[in-house]
């Protein structure tokens, strides 16, 4: 049996029932969950992980809402979800109760990765979700052989049936922080513009530098992007002042506004695309959308 049959056998044994979601109008969505791949893409994916080592900066709004907008262009799409918090995964509408395996198993107990893909309320988008076991694995993994590349090692399986693969980070650089950037072709950071925001930037850069040097020459510096911005004050004009000075072309053009409904749209399950696509949340990420897709190209 060739592997991309295989994949399909154990996503048909993990059926899934048809999900109902209630978006901005409250129109009900429903979904009939199924994995997305039936064939096999035709490169190496493109690895983008989501890192910073502060909480709350946007990490997980922009994994979530990258990742449903590049499966929209119809990119096969894998979300890895590194958070022990699990946002990402409640976030992209599954229900953390019902969740059987996850990446925990996958990094700690060698279970096949091919066993923690599931479905999205997008085609394209499969998840491998994360529960409150992973904040173990942290220290779990210190006495891991290869504790560094558990990660890169499993997705060697799966990396031909995706695009593009979305990494949602943790708010620490700790093995996992370590295990996705070691995985990756790229890393994005998304920065929220406050007053403190540059503080910390400078350790973080510095360890996807160390990255660089020792364990994986091929990650790139996708770039920063703005998080937050509110241009009702003056502060945050300046910061952006601020940060283009200082990184130049490293930030991206794109900069996503603090917007309600980026707030809401989780806790209906929902990406913005789906919960409110005329929202300027939703604008900003299919901005960033295309111009990730301008970057990883050049
Ligand atoms: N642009 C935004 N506008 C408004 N709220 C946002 C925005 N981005 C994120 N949030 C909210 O801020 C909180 C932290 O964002 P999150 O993406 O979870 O950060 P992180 O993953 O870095 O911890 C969440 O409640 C999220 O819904
Ligand atoms: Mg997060």
């Amino acid at each position: 049996m060739c592997e991309s049959a295989f994949v399909v056998t154990c996503a048909k044994k993990e059926r899934v029932e048809p999900q109902k979601f209630k978006n901005n109008n409250g129109l009900i969505i429903l979904v009939n969950l199924k994995l997305c791949y039936t064939f096999t893409a035709m490169n190496n994916p493109i690895i983008i992980s989501i890192v910073n080592q502060k909480g709350g900066v946007g990490k997980t709004t922009t994994s979530i809402n990258l990742a449903s907008y590049l499966s929209e262009k119809k990119h096969k799409t894998l979300l890895i979800d590194l958070d022990p918090q699990a946002n990402a995964t409640s976030g992209v509408g599954l229900d953390k109760k019902k969740i059987k395996k996850t990446i925990y198993d996958v990094l700690i107990r060698q279970t096949p990765i091919t066993e923690c893909l599931y479905p999205t309320v997008f085609n394209h988008l499969n998840l491998i979700p994360s529960s409150k076991d992973l904040s173990g694995a942290e220290i779990e993994l210190v006495d891991v052989v290869s504790r560094e590349t558990c990660l890169i090692n499993s997705l060697e399986k799966i990396k031909k049936y995706y695009d593009i693969i979305i990494i949602d980070c943790p708010p620490s650089i700790g093995l996992l922080t370590v295990n996705a950037l070691v995985a990756s072709t790229h890393t994005l950071i998304p920065l929220q513009c406050e007053y403190f925001a540059l503080e910390g930037i400078a350790n973080l850069l510095k360890t996807v530098q160390l990255i660089q040097e020792n364990l994986n020459e091929n990650l790139q510096l996708l770039g920063i992007l703005l998080t937050m911005f509110d241009k009702r004050t003056v502060l945050n004009k300046h910061i952006i002042k601020n940060a283009k000075e200082f990184f130049g072309d490293l930030i991206f053009e794109t900069i996503i506004p603090r917007n309600i409904k980026l707030t809401e749209a989780p806790s209906h399950g929902l990406p913005i695309s789906l919960y409110n696509p005329n929202s300027s949340g939703a604008t900003a990420y299919f901005n960033l959308t295309k111009e990730v897709l301008q970057r990883v190209k050049q």
